[in-house]
């Protein structure tokens, strides 16, 4: 009998009724919450949960006593690059020494800096260093993560990155998706030959990519001195024949045309959004792509932040991620990634909140199962130690408030 309960909750955070895939627009500040509250797992997930002072006498071989903490839904991070070999933080002096993220790529650094390194790092240490990352992920409260290629850039290197993530789904209890981002710049031996670069993406990596069954999702660096909007329609064309879902990195750098592309190519998410007018905003909301921000690489380069309080002012329903990368954001806090939306974009912690939960789970067609306390979703969530308001979670972004970590209703040693 895997059941277990916990107790003694003093405020279940992040309630939804089954079937709500998505939280939208005003929807996303109302956050539910139950307090003095108990909740059970069966088999790996929620089955019930209400008030201690309403507890039907449950009979368990585990009960969990909360002593007064929260209980949230473990944060689902749509957006990382987590597999990576060593750093760069030469790179993070050259930028305080006044060079730009686009000059630093031009120079031949950036992601190619980290594809050299990744080809000279074999598949076994690859694979130790990203789950130090995981590790401390899992610690930070996500359980459920999206992870990238492309730091690979040639067939063997993008394999072997994607089979590190696949070796990661295997071996952790987070719930993992992989995606294919072969284009996320052109390799060195292609310089100046783009459009080559972009055949071998369609016509060997794809399909290589898809034989080995390795990619959830396919994803496009769309955006000025990376891929155009053509490029992108064909790779993510090509794709969708190959059963990859779409997510575009669009708008970072300037306005890309990344949106339109991804949305008219029905993507599950365009990330990124630091450069946006309203044509964007209107084109997002009459569809189901899910706009994602990354406030940690724009607060890491020192970019503009994305227009949140228009979009969710729109009603669009917004995804926050992390984008856990060497070169614009190495970090997977997305308890850091909730305070910057809430100082920088003026998102409530309310709508943090769904943002870093639900709604990413969305970005990766995880809504079903996971990002909320629903009975009948997956038992990941996490305990704090007792606070005096859910904002305290975010106004306090520092203080190490998460406790307990449970994922697929067992408890993590973190
Ligand atoms: O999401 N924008 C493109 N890719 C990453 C950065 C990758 C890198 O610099 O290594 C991002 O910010
Ligand atoms: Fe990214």
């Amino acid at each position: 009998m895997k059941r277990i309960l916990v107790k003694n909750i003093g405020r279940i955070v992040g309630i939804e009724r089954r079937g709500r895939l998505r939280i939208c627009g005003e929807e996303m500040d109302r956050l539910e919450t139950l307090d003095d509250a108990w909740l059970l797992c069966d088999e790996g997930r929620i089955t019930a949960f209400g008030r201690m002072d309403e507890m039907p006498p449950i009979e368990v071989k585990q009960v969990i006593d909360a002593g007064g903490g929260m209980l949230f839904p473990s944060f689902c991070d749509s957006h990382t690059h987590l597999v990576y070999a060593g750093s760069r933080e030469q790179e993070f002096l050259d930028k305080i020494h006044g060079l730009s993220y686009e000059e630093i790529a031009r120079r031949g650094g950036g992601i190619l800096n980290s594809a050299d390194l990744l080809h000279n790092t074999s598949e076994e240490e690859l694979y130790r260093q990203a789950m130090e990352r995981i590790r401390e992920i899992t610690a930070m409260g996500t359980g459920c993560v999206e992870i990238k290629s492309g730091y690979g850039l040639s067939t063997e290197d993008e394999l072997k990155m994607l089979r590190v993530i696949r070796r990661i789904r295997q071996t952790t209890p987070l719930e993992v998706r992989a995606t294919f981002l072969g284009a996320h710049a052109v390799a060195r031996d292609y310089r100046g030959r783009q459009d080559e670069y972009v055949d071998l993406i369609c016509r060997e990596m794809i399909p290589a990519v898809a034989t080995e069954n390795l990619a959830d999702f396919i994803d496009v660096f769309c955006d000025e001195g990376f891929f155009t909007v053509e490029q992108t329609a064909r790779i993510i064309q090509t794709g969708a024949r190959f059963g990859m879902k779409a997510k575009i990195h669009a708008n970072e750098l300037a306005v890309s045309g990344g949106v339109q592309v991804g949305v008219e190519h029905r993507a599950l998410s365009v990330d990124h959004l630091e450069r946006m007018g309203e044509e964007e905003i209107r084109v997002l909301s009459g569809s189901t792509t899910m706009p994602t921000m990354l406030p940690g690489a724009a607060f890491f380069l020192g970019m503009s932040y994305p227009p949140a309080r228009q979009m969710i002012d729109s009603g669009l329903a917004v995804a926050l991620a992390s984008d856990y990368n060497p070169g614009s954001s190495p970090s997977g806090n997305m308890r850091m990634v909730m305070a910057l939306a809430s100082f920088r974009m003026k998102m409530t912690p309310a709508e943090a909140i769904h943002a870093a939960t639900i709604n990413g789970a969305c970005a990766m067609g995880l809504s079903r199962d996971f990002g909320s306390i629903t009975e009948g979703k997956v038992a990941n969530f996490f305990l704090t130690k007792p606070m005096p308001s859910v904002e305290y979670f975010t106004y306090a972004y520092q203080t190490p408030l998460i406790e307990r970590v449970f994922l697929r209703g067992k408890e993590i040693v973190v």
